[in-house]
């Protein structure tokens, strides 16, 4: 039974990928690191199954990873784990550096230590082109991070890259665009206006307070992208994908459909606070997907529009049923 290892595995995507591997029969293996409350709610329903285990350790501690891969001896590892958050970065850029930036490193060292033959998975982002050179974004598009979150990202990148070319290692990165769902951290502009949407229809909230709503966004759906994550580490060849949907969205539409999801207008209870706007922002996101089509034959099965609606829907859910440990 071919083993794989997840860090991140408590996140959005980590725990989705769980769910894709343990489906496909895997056995997985996840990297948790203590927490002084740890809800892991994202991970709950896994809890029990015979094919998923829990492997302590931290991203910031080689050792502790080079030890998970002597004992388990994955085929596949996937490294999801990284301070996400884009405006913490601004607030913690050392710690972000850390671990998403030296995080990759120490992963991809543990790696080629334990067994160079591991297929390798790194989670880039389209934050990484920033204040965009081209539109849409392609593989070969070149960056202009706008974040501490951004450079480290493209830190990881580009190491991933020089392993696979200096070890000859099965090594790659999936750049991802914005991917959402009812699992995204409520700190995410989707997540914030979905649960403010369910929270105001309720009568639980009257305003949700943002930033800049003429951000424009690139939006698909977590459970999709997941797959893609998959399908690029089961080729003859490591090789390099921008994951997207191909369409964008602004924040002011996201509104839009998360409110008239529940009969309400947005312009009633969205109001702006400076304190959401970012040092620097990124305008616009939008990728190109020709080669994850053509070479993956791998493409979104989810609209922006019926993401929003799921997302409100199961925000519904936990404010009718009192769920606050989801948050
Ligand atoms: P997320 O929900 O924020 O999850 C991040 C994960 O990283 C959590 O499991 C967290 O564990 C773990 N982590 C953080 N620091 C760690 C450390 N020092 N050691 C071990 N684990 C640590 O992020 P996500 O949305 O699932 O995204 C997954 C990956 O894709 C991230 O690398 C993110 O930067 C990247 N990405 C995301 C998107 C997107 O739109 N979602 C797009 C492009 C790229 P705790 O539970 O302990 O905090
Ligand atoms: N979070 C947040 N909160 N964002 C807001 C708000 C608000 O109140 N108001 C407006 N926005 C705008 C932000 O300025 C940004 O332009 C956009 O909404 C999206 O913000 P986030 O949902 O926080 O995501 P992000 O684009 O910064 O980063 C996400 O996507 C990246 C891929 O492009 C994260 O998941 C990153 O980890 C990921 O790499």
């Amino acid at each position: 039974m071919d083993k794989a290892f997840i860090t991140g595995i408590t996140g959005q995507d980590g725990s989705y990928l769980a769910d894709l591997l343990l489906s496909e029969g895997l056995e997985v293996y996840g990297l948790i690191r203590r927490k002084a409350s740890a809800s892991n709610w994202r991970i709950h329903h896994l809890a029990g199954h015979e094919r998923m285990h829990l492997v302590n350790g931290d991203l910031m501690d080689v050792t502790s990873l080079t030890r998970s891969l002597q004992q388990i001896r994955p085929k596949y590892v996937f490294n999801l784990a990284a301070q996400s958050f884009v405006p913490f970065s601004w607030e913690a850029p050392e710690a972000t550096s850390g671990v998403t930036a030296i995080g990759v490193l120490n992963m991809l060292e543990a790696v080629r230590m334990v067994d160079p033959a591991i297929r390798f998975y790194q989670a880039s982002s389209s934050e990484m082109f920033g204040k965009v050179r081209e539109t849409p974004q392609k593989r070969t598009t070149p960056f202009y991070p706008r974040s501490p979150y951004g450079v480290s990202k493209v830190y990881g990148h580009w190491m991933t890259i020089n392993y696979r070319e200096s070890y000859d290692m099965y090594a790659c990165s999936g750049i991802l665009f914005n991917h959402e769902s009812e699992r995204r951290g409520l700190e995410f502009v989707t997540r914030k206006v979905t649960w403010a949407a369910a929270n105001i229809k309720r009568g639980k909230m009257e305003s949700v307070s943002l930033g800049n709503l003429d951000a424009q966004r690139d939006w698909g759906y977590a459970p999709d992208y997941v797959q893609a994550m998959w399908l690029m580490l089961n080729r003859e060849e490591p090789r390099d994908y921008v994951i997207a949907t191909g369409e964008q969205s602004s924040v002011r539409e996201l509104c839009d459909a998360a409110f008239s999801a529940v009969g309400l207008n947005y312009e009633d209870h969205v109001k702006i606070d400076p304190r959401f706007l970012r040092p620097a922002e990124v305008n616009t996101l939008l990728g190109d997907i020709g080669e994850a089509r053509e070479q993956l034959s791998w493409q979104p099965a989810t609209s922006f529009r019926d993401m929003i609606t799921k997302m409100v829907e199961a925000d519904l859910h936990r404010v009718d049923n009192n769920i606050t440990w989801e948050t």
